[in-house]
This record gives C-alpha cells, structure tokens and sequence, in this order.
C-alpha cells in the first residue's frame, strides 16, 4: 500500500475547515489511491469543534484516512506535513485598525512559518487561505529560511473559478470548455480577473462576448462595469445572498488548488498566488496571483503573455496594494 500523506489544516475547527476535511478524506484533493493522515490545528478555543470534525470523519468510514490527530500547537501539528493548508486567520473586527490586523495575523503566520520550517516534511506545500492571503503567505514564507520560497501559495483559485462562472453564463458555454482566464494580483477587491487571452471551446472570449453583447464597445463596458467588479467583490455578494460567507466554494477551490499542484494543469493554465520572480513586473519575493501551470509538482508562471494597457494599469493597482501590505509587515517587524 501506498504510504499516507500528511496534511496539516489550521482552523479546522472553523467553517471552510469543515467543508474541506471531508473532500480531501474522500480522496479529492490528493487522489482515489493515495490515503491520507490529518493533523487538525486549533487554538485551544476551536479544540471541541476540530475534535467533532474528527468525530464525523470516523463515522465517514472513509477507506483513505488513515490517522486524524487534533492539536492546539503548531510544531505537533507540522511534524511531517507534505501538504499544509493554512485556513485558520484572524478576522478584521469592528473598529479594527489594518495595522492592527496585519500584526494579529503575523502573529499567527510567523510560526506557523517557523513551525513548517523545522517540522514539516522536505516536500512540503502550502497554501494560505486564510486572510489577507497573499501577505500571509509573505509572512509564513519569510519565516522559513529553509523551505523554498515557491513552496508558500496563496488562495485566488476561487477567484479565477468564479471568473469562470461568469464567463460560462455569459456566454452560454460548458465551464469546462473555458480557459486561459488569469487572476492577476492581490485576493482583495483590487484584483484584476483578465479575459484578454481566454477561449471558450476554442474560440476568443473577447470576440464571443462582442457577438453577444452587440459589439467590442458593449463588451467592454459589460467587462469593467460588470465582470470585474462582479468577480472582485462576489464574496460580499454571497454574503448578502446566503446570509453567510463562501465557505463550500473556497473549500472548493483550495481542493483544485492542491490537486492541480500535485496532479499538473492538463488543460492549460489556472490562478495561484505564487512568488514572483519578477514576470510582468511584479517585484520579485511578492506573493501575487499570476497565470500558472503546475509542471511536475511545480508552479510555473505562464510566460510571454501580450498586455495591453488596461491590463497593465489594473495589474500595476494590484501589485501597488501588494507593495503596501508587504511594507507595513517589515516595518511592523514581521518580516
Ligand atoms: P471561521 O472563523 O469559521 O474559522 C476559522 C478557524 O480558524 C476558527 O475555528 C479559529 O478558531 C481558527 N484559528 C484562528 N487562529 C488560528 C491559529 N492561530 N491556528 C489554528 N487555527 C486558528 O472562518 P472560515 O469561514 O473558515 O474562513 C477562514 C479564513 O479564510 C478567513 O480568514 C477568511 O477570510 C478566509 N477566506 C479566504 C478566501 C480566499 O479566497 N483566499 C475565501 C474565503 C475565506
């Protein structure tokens, strides 16, 4: 039999943690023959919860899930982790200044970097859900000299899959039909979601959206009044729908994440927030959404892609917001 792999979730007492703990014992996020060990980390708080997750999945009988184990320390919980899921954050409460949050979160995120770097396995791979992902990953990664920096990710899967939502309704095409659709930049609402290069079943977006919504200035209008920002802020939309936030699809998304990490991309290209190695001008070290293909267990930005001026423009607002975050963090010491 195949040797388990071991995921570390944080915040697996919490909400996404739930709805993710069963996809991946059930093979989706690592495959139907590979088992799985879980290490659930909580602070003492989320313990019960986690330890009632762990319950459930028991009464699963999943035949991959090999150990679960509940821990409320960090150097435990990474002890021999392959994949690392970073969910568990601390959210912005009300009157909460930004600085405020960044230190709370690097507080959380520095040793938890530290953990990985003494603790985790050498082929380690993480990925930062919790929020703000990208500057979180900053953090993590900054403390683990010794783990290659592409190793740390952060979380815009759910954006790019929600582009794709959009895209498909709007042109009437099987999602599944789509590609070449990019997240550049930040997971905040400064993101831009790019169609310029995207294909459904073959053919140009940008000119199918033309077609559809009677010609390139419509289209247009229809991509920077509606698409985008419909994309960039569709978490407070599904707030205001579901009376709670996106949990099932963010779980959904990390899944495709991992799996597409380890699996490689056979249709092409997807988002991740990955470092930089300074593609498309983005400062080298930051942790930005780029077009990435998973190349033998490896993140690969997508090189070479043509941006018009627009693109250009929205990228560089993102990347500013990033370069804002990261410089904070260093001068409140975190990095
Ligand atoms: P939640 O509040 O239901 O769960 C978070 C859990 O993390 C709680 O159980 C809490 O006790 C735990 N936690 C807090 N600090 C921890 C620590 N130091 N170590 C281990 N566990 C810790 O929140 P939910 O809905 O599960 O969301 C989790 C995070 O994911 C939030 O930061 C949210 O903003 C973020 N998010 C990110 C998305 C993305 O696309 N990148 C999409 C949706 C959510």
């Amino acid at each position: 039999a195949k040797k388990p792999i071991t995921v570390t979730l944080t915040g697996a007492g919490g909400q996404i943690g739930y709805a993710l703990l069963f996809r991946i014992a059930s093979g989706a996020m690592l495959g139907p023959d590979t088992p799985v060990r879980l290490n659930l980390l909580e602070i003492p708080q989320g313990v019960r919860a986690a330890e009632g997750a762990a319950l459930e999945l028991q009464d699963s009988a999943f035949p991959l899930l090999s150990h679960v184990e509940v821990y409320d320390d960090a150097r435990s919980a990474f002890h021999g982790a392959n994949v690392a899921l970073l969910v568990g954050a601390r959210p912005r409460s009300a009157g909460m200044e930004r600085g405020d949050l960044l230190t709370a979160n690097g507080g959380i995120f520095g040793p938890q970097g530290a953990a990985i770097n003494a603790a985790a396995a050498d082929d380690v791979r993480v990925i930062v859900v919790g929020n703000p992902a990208n500057t979180n990953a900053l953090i993590a990664a900054s403390h683990a000299p010794d783990v290659p920096a592409e190793r740390f990710t952060a979380l815009t899967r759910l954006d790019h899959n929600r582009a794709l939502g959009q895209l498909a309704a709007t042109v009437d095409t099987p999602v599944g039909d789509i590609r070449r659709v990019t997240i550049w930049g930040n997971h905040s609402a400064t993101q831009f979601p790019d169609i310029a290069h995207a294909t459904a079943a073959g053919d140009s977006v940008p000119a199918l959206l033309a077609a559809r919504l009677g010609g390139t200035d419509s289209a247009r209008e229809w991509l920077v009044d509606e698409f985008i920002p419909r994309v960039a802020k569709r978490g407070a939309e599904i707030i205001e729908v579901r009376g709670s936030s996106s949990v099932a699809s963010a779980a959904s998304a990390t899944i495709d994440h991992m799996r597409d990490w380890v699996a490689g991309t056979p249709n092409g290209w997807t988002s991740a927030a990955v470092v930089s190695d300074g593609s498309y001008g983005v400062p080298e070290g930051l942790v930005s959404s780029f077009p990435v293909e998973s190349v033998d267990g490896t993140w690969r930005i997508v090189p070479d892609l043509e941006l018009d001026e627009f693109a250009r423009h929205r990228i560089a607002a993102s990347v500013a917001e990033l370069v804002e975050e990261r410089d904070a963090v260093r001068s409140l010491g975190l990095i």
